[in-house]
């Protein structure tokens, strides 16, 4: 079993491929985010898990921020960026992030914080958010979602739910991505999780998006789709 760190380094020049499978749901995130966004005056924008820049780059291209941070950790996969005025690229752990700058527009998109491995990790990874969000700004994260039954299937969901609604634990969540000798562990977050890890923090998710995983259409309810989330301050 591979860490997130080894195993990005190692799928790194496949990366796009993997990307292009699901191309429909990332764009739509990606517009979300551009229209929601038009028009604002974007000091500071952090990118965090960036991994090959694309999705950052055409945020970037299309908002105009004065400023831009991207921070991943996986070396293989920053190397796919290329060089660009005002953009800082940090190979390092969004939890090691050290600066004083607070940021207008913060995104941590495709379920970057499913490879954090704890609850206690995943607050942690929450208050920098809170930290590093300006107070007139917005984050936009999505992760994947174990009640998505147009994904993953109506059996599987309902073992999911009765596993916590029996036997609430944190490894609920972990599955593993990827085959053969190149895999790794991933958190698949319930509808219900984020809230807790914002709750006691200065951040509020103004809204939740359902977004189907291959077509990319907004659908209704969380058993149809991945989940979108833009998180404000209190
Ligand atoms: C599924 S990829 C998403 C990349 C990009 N956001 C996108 O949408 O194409 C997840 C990324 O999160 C990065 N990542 C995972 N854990 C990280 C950590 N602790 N610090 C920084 N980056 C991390 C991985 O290296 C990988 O590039």
């Amino acid at each position: 079993m591979l860490n997130s760190k080894k195993y990005y380094n190692i799928i790194a020049r496949d990366y796009d491929l993997l990307s292009r499978e699901r191309m429909n749901y990332l764009n739509v995130i990606d517009n979300i985010i551009i229209s929601d966004n038009k028009n604002k005056k974007i000091k500071n924008y952090l990118d965090i898990g960036s991994g090959d820049g694309r999705r950052s780059l055409k945020i970037i291209n299309s908002l105009e921020p004065l400023n831009s941070t991207l921070v991943d950790d996986s070396q293989k996969m920053l190397e796919q960026i290329k060089s660009k005025p005002n953009l800082t690229v940090l190979n390092n752990s969004f939890f090691e992030i050290e600066t004083e700058v607070k940021f207008e527009l913060m995104t941590c998109l495709w379920n970057v914080i499913g490879h954090i491995d704890t609850n206690s990790q995943r607050k942690q990874f929450f208050q920098i958010v809170d930290k590093l969000l300006d107070s007139n700004g917005v984050f936009y994260l999505d992760v994947n979602n174990r009640y998505n039954i147009s994904h993953y299937g109506y059996s599987n969901v309902m073992k999911n739910l009765e596993m916590d609604v029996l036997y609430p634990s944190e490894s609920n969540g972990e599955f593993y991505i990827g085959e053969g000798d190149k895999k790794t562990k991933v958190y698949i977050h319930n509808p219900f999780d984020l809230g807790k890890y914002v709750n006691d923090l200065n951040l509020e998710i103004e809204k939740t998006w359902f977004i189907n995983y291959k077509t990319g259409e907004i659908k209704e309810t969380f058993f149809e789709g991945q989940l979108l989330c833009k998180i404000i301050k209190k």
